[in-house]
């Protein structure tokens, strides 16, 4: 065990509830084991890459391909976006999806009970040299029956800012293509395979070939509903304008090195998120928070409870 996991664990460790360990790569992970839920989450990019509810099967997809190094973002789980998401638009050369899911995060805090944990970023002069803003994040994750998770953006800086930001959450799921989505129903979107062509969902969404749209003005909750695991995932958002829903399909997944071939099938991304017209403006010293939570059902059950 390194010293700095040792030392970690001697400010924070909840005994039987939560506590650091070595995760792969060598990175430190937080383990949380509470009787509402087991889960996981990295100090690299504050990933969460597990989540277990109580009596439910494992509820996040992750790539046994994924990377875990430094400078690379984890393939799976919860990865944050931020300052941009996708390419940045004045730099096709800077990481995709900003910078803060490559970085080593800071623990804060874990709640008494182990279910809560806190870890913050900040501005430094490398992210400075990436994207000129002064800028702290928190990012506060409840490993309860639902997942909750709440980003925090203060802008530290001496003039205004506008920044893109959204929760990639991978959802494991029985088949992508057997898979619906509600709650977009007559919602605009930009299509990415389209070359951002605007269109209008109709019905529920299902994935019959790459899908990369981000959905526009979405405000009410969704709901992935898998016939093949028989399950339902509630998916609530406050403060977030779009929802982006991606799934690679077979011809994309082949291409990337990080995803096993099949493993398209496994997995839908829908991602809480304020991007393009809706990136948030922030002056010196204001806030904004955005929040995601989770919720699993069954699917003889109308809705998720
Ligand atoms: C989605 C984007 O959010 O993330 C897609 O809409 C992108 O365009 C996908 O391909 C994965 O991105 P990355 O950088 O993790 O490979």
């Amino acid at each position: 065990m390194s010293t700095s996991i040792a030392d970690l664990n001697s400010r924070f460790q909840i005994r039987g509830a939560a506590k650091v360990v070595e995760g792969n790569g060598g990175l430190p992970k937080i383990q949380i084991t509470t009787p509402n839920a087991l889960g996981e989450i990295y100090l690299h990019g504050a990933h969460v890459t597990s989540w277990k509810p109580a009596g439910e099967e494992q509820v996040l997809f992750l790539s046994p391909h994924s990377l875990y190094e430094e400078g690379k973002a984890i393939r799976g789980g919860v990865p944050i976006c931020f300052p941009w998401f996708g390419a940045k638009a004045d730099d096709p050369k800077a990481p995709s999806h900003g910078f803060v899911r490559t970085k080593s995060w800071q623990l804060e805090s874990i709640g008494q009970s182990g279910e809560e944990i806190i870890l913050s970023t900040a501005s430094d002069d490398n992210t400075r040299a990436l994207w000129p803003h002064d800028f702290r994040l928190e990012y506060r994750v409840v490993f309860g029956t639902e997942l909750l998770m709440e980003l925090t953006m203060t802008n530290t800086g001496s003039s205004a800012l506008r920044f893109e930001e959204a929760l990639h959450a991978y959802y494991s799921v029985g088949d992508a293509a057997k898979v619906s989505v509600s709650g977009l129903d007559g919602v605009r979107y930009l299509d990415k395979t389209d070359s951002m062509h605007e269109k209008s969902q109709t019905g529920d969404v299902t994935i019959t070939s790459e899908t990369d749209r981000v959905y526009l003005h979405t405000a009410h909750a969704i709901e992935l509903y898998d016939p093949v695991l028989r399950r339902r995932i509630a998916i609530e958002k406050e403060d977030s304008r779009n929802t982006v829903v991606w799934n690679p399909w077979i011809e994309k997944a082949r291409a990337m090195g990080d995803l096993g071939e099949d493993e398209w099938k496994s997995m839908l991304c829908i991602e809480s998120a304020n991007v393009g017209d809706t990136a948030v403006e922030l002056a010196p010293g204001e806030q904004h928070m955005m929040t995601a939570r989770a919720r699993v059902g069954d699917i003889s059950r109308d809705s998720v409870k």
